[in-house]
């Protein structure tokens, strides 16, 4: 396929579209939430025609296929092979992040994030009933590290019994290194804190960069974490509600499992399914066109904020389309700029505070849309903040 098929407009509004169709009105461009305006990959679109001819949509079985694309696709993408029988099918990430926390956890407990952070995080933890503790990230020289020394102390508490763990990081855009990931590992098993890693975004690293599955690192990260992942970022699948949860040790998947059912969110449907399993053993591909057209999206949008925007500062998006811009130069707080962009330019980016105090001066764009698109936003992004 060539890279100009992602340049395709595919008009979206009246689609029942969270992305298009939430804004009242139709002039909106909507650059917030993290879906794309590509079409998916032609192996999952054949699969979706071939069961909807089929016709008939009742329960469905998940197959040993299901499990085995899943596997493969692990082993084969991120040099991490695992037993299929340690995969959970669940139909979200956030409803697996939710029953986690509730498998893992006793009310009051603390659970530690990195913020600022994926905001359902937040909402996640507190309707478990635990206290959310932030491990901030800290900014420097334009980019996102970790505080260790913060993260040990937190760890150390002994109310602190999980670590909620973003890699790749949304909406910072960082990839953490082995090495990063190793120090978490350590400090986590120096004081019994549990990992859940939430790895949706573990496909879309850019160029030069490599995701690393924090389980794959050591037998005893696998033993002490549970890794969240999906095929609907990487192939815009949100809508089909099919996501897996990989917990290696019996015990814990046995809790989780129990958790799954008790919310009600562990059995996915035939649509999911076909499309995972399209996706995973057809879509390879697709997607390595995809994450092309994607860093180009990015390296056009930096060199446009660079050249006609130089208030901004673009953070190197290391993974994901969602581009973290540091806008505290204007002197304004984020919900306002956002509020005025939405107003006065009609473009929709989400405020950095959505994701914890720490996003305070950010803004969050995605720019998983055509060039055409992304240009359309950058003009409007220029009037409004140039
Ligand atoms: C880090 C992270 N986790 C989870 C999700 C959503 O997962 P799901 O739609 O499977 O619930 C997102 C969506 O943006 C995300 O960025």
């Amino acid at each position: 396929m060539s890279l100009h098929a992602f340049d395709e407009i595919i008009p979206r509004r009246n689609s029942r579209s969270a992305k298009w169709d939430s804004a009242p009105e139709n002039d909106v461009l909507p650059m917030w939430v993290a879906d794309m305006d590509f079409r998916t990959a032609p192996s999952v679109v054949a699969a979706l025609e071939r069961r909807v001819r089929h016709g008939v949509f009742g329960y469905a079985k998940v197959p040993e296929d299901y499990f085995q694309a899943v596997t493969d696709w692990f082993s084969r993408r991120h040099g991490f092979p695992f037993k299929e029988e340690w995969l959970l099918p669940v139909i979200g990430v956030v409803p697996a992040v939710s029953a986690i926390i509730r498998a893992l956890t006793v009310p009051g407990d603390r659970v530690l994030v990195q913020g600022p952070v994926y905001n359902c995080f937040f909402s996640s933890i507190r309707n478990q009933g635990c206290e959310i503790v932030s491990n901030d990230l800290v900014h420097r020289d334009g980019g996102y590290e970790i505080d260790f020394r913060d993260l040990e102390e937190k760890a150390a508490d002994p109310r602190t019994t999980l670590l909620l763990l973003c890699n790749p990081h949304n909406p910072v855009g960082r990839v953490w290194t082995r090495e990063e990931l190793t120090r978490i590992g350590k400090i986590c098993l120096r004081h019994g804190v549990f990992v859940l890693s939430d790895e949706i975004h573990c496909d879309l690293a850019m160029p030069g960069h490599r995701h690393v599955p924090f389980a794959s690192i050591d037998d005893a990260f696998l033993a002490c974490s549970v890794t969240c992942s999906s095929p609907s970022k990487t192939f815009n699948l949100a809508g089909l509600q099919t996501a897996n949860i990989l917990a290696a040790d019996e015990a814990v998947r046995r809790k989780i499992d129990k958790a799954l059912n008790v919310h009600e969110v562990g059995e996915i449907g035939p649509f999911g399914i076909d499309a995972l399993i399209a996706a995973y053993t057809g879509g390879e591909a697709w997607l390595d066109d995809l994450r092309r057209y994607l860093h180009a999206n990015y390296r056009h949008l930096r060199d446009v904020v660079e050249r006609d925007m130089p208030r901004l500062r673009i953070t190197p998006l290391q993974a994901t389309y969602l581009v973290w811009m540091d806008c505290s130069a204007l002197g304004l707080p984020s919900a306002e700029i956002a509020r005025r962009l939405y107003d006065q330019e009609r473009v929709w980016v989400t405020e950095g505070t959505v994701y914890g105090a720490a996003g305070e001066g950010f803004l969050r764009i995605n720019i998983a849309c055509p060039r055409s698109t992304l240009d359309d936003g950058l003009e409007r992004l220029k009037q409004g903040l140039g």
